[in-house]
């Protein structure tokens, strides 16, 4: 399979040169305060409704020049025809020659195909096998959901296959079957495991070794070692078969380890865009298979919208070219996640994933060395803790670190008068942020103002909301990537750390150091032998 990438990179257009000559003259001394007061029009120019989530740009640095030739550089690089190939089911994972159909996980059973005629029938046999695992997925949701013994489910598994789980288990929680306590379990370190297990029993608890490859080291580790539990503990090899389920693309390998019930998926979801496919199955036996049918519904507005909106008006396109302004035209390093939702208290960590791991690339999709800075460093905590930690630096640290506030218009199942509370902080910060206090006589109460935010309102935190939270964030990576020239699909630099563990650890055991650096070598030597 070949592709011909029909991108050019942000840097060989003429909008990459007219944006640098605009960031000189308007971009570097532009004023929030000011643009309101000149322009009346500014919410409504910057703000949008798009599937289940609105959004207000109008607090950051751009104005109507400034995005109007950042859309024209997204059409010079090619965005439209990239984002058509994926949607073809083009092999645009050039590194791994896969194509990139998560989308396909959220497409109706019943939608017209709307791609291109040659993808038709990869694509149509492709949403059949979707539809079948799903429907079986779903049915076994419900078969635990409805197992009284089944008390306590634990989710092994790591990054991909760990952290859109445990984050859509968590934002869903008010829904959640009250007779099912779901844990997500990822570190190699066995206090995370061993401090659960010893809360559970075997005979109530039911194991999801989640893991595409079957392979990653930390899950088999720790898929091993509660397999050893389940039997210490007295289950038998028939319980093995009742308590444990893989969810995996290597069919094989999770037969060998014993396990008999197996939802498969396929290469062309990638680990950080899986947790529509098999790998959702703790969310779906929390929250039942209409909740997960919702929340793929919800994610299907947002890929329409992505698909078909024009760029203008097309929020994912939005949001990542105002990355990419921030990173290389400001040269803004980070972006803060502040979502004002304790159900979305994972939402960053699963962000950090996503982001990072797809745009952190320092070579385009052609391998050659990138001249400009990618995926911002993605930090952040729920609203308000983050006002308690790191906003004094937002607010008056020498670097400027744009933020996003996600707030909810319906809170979840709060107590009483929590909810106006919360929403009313995350509005005073983001207006506190902009406008500041800058003529306050003293220095250490000054604050300067004209820090950008972005604002995204959800009705509530439901599963049609959240899913089209998150594929608004997966389109968002899929178009800065677009812009960047880069392959978003790929993650080799996860791999040489993972090569040089396998190294040292038995020299651990040994206290072997050739070859090592002085470094290496000399902590080694403190740790060994380590048994
Ligand atoms: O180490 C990176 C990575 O390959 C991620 O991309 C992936 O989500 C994670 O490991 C887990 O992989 P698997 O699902 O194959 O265990």
């Amino acid at each position: 399979m070949s592709f011909a990438d029909p991108r050019t990179r942000c840097d060989r257009t003429p909008a990459w040169q007219r944006l640098h000559a605009h960031y000189d003259a308007a971009g570097r001394g532009f004023d929030l305060r000011a643009a309101f007061e000149r322009d009346a029009r500014r919410f409504a120019r910057f703000s949008q409704q798009a599937p289940h989530v609105f959004a207000d740009l109008s607090k950051n640095l751009i104005d109507a020049a400034t995005e109007a030739l950042l859309l024209q550089l997204a059409r010079e690089c090619g965005l439209e025809a990239y984002r058509d190939a994926m949607f073809a089911g083009a092999p645009i994972n050039s590194t791994e020659q896969r194509a990139v159909m998560h989308w396909l996980l959220r497409k109706p059973a019943s939608a017209q195909s709307g791609q291109a005629p040659a993808a038709t029938d990869t694509i149509a046999n492709g949403l059949r096998e979707v539809h079948a695992t799903l429907d079986a997925m779903l049915q076994l949701a419900e078969r635990v959901r409805a197992d009284e013994a089944i008390t306590d489910i634990v989710n092994i598994g790591i990054g991909g296959s760990d952290l859109g789980p445990a984050m859509a288990v968590k934002a869903l929680d008010d829904l959640r079957h009250p007779g099912k306590r779901l844990h997500f379990v990822s570190n190699v370190d066995g206090m995370e495991l061993g401090s659960l297990l010893r809360q559970l029993r075997p005979a109530s608890t039911l194991f999801l070794i989640a893991s595409k490859t079957f392979t990653t080291l930390e899950t088999m580790t720790n898929a091993h070692a509660a397999r050893e539990w389940f039997l210490a503990q007295g289950g038998s090899q028939d319980g093995l078969v009742r308590h444990f389920y893989a969810l995996t693309t290597n069919l094989e390998a999770a037969a060998q380890f014993g396990i008999a019930t197996t939802l498969g998926f396929w290469d062309w979801v990638g680990g950080r865009y899986s947790l529509w496919s098999a790998i959702g199955l703790p969310i779906a036996i929390a929250i039942g298979a209409q909740g997960f049918r919702d929340l793929l519904a919800g994610a299907h507005a947002m890929d329409e919208h992505f698909r078909t909106a024009p760029l203008e008006a097309n929020l994912p396109v939005r949001l990542a070219l105002l990355d990419l302004w921030y990173r290389n035209f400001h040269g803004f390093a980070s972006r803060s996640m502040a979502p004002y939702s304790h159900g979305l208290r994972r939402l960053p960590a699963y962000l950090q994933q996503l982001e990072m791991e797809s745009n952190g690339k320092g070579v385009d999709a052609h391998g050659d060395p990138l001249p400009y800075a990618t995926a911002p460093v993605v930090w952040g905590e729920p609203g308000t803790n983050g006002q308690h930690a790191f906003f004094q630096m937002i607010h008056q640290g020498p670097d400027t670190v744009p933020v996003e506030f996600i707030a909810l218009r319906a809170g979840g199942r709060d107590l009483g008068r929590q909810h106006p509370r919360l929403v009313a902080n995350a509005l005073a910060q983001a207006r506190a942020l902009m406008m500041g206090r800058p003529y306050e006589q003293d220095g250490h109460r000054r604050f300067t103002g004209n820090r950008p935010s972005t604002f995204l309102l959800l009705e509530r935190l439901d599963p049609a909301s959240l899913g089209a939270l998150i594929a608004l964030y997966e389109h968002r990576v899929f178009a800065s990537g677009a812009l960047w020239g880069i392959n978003s699909f790929d993650q080799w630099g996860v791999e040489l750390g993972k090569t040089i563990a396998r190294d040292l650890e038995p020299r651990l055991a040994t206290g072997d150091i050739q070859g090592l650096d002085a470094s290496t070598a000399g902590l080694l030597r403190r740790l060994a032998p380590m048994i």
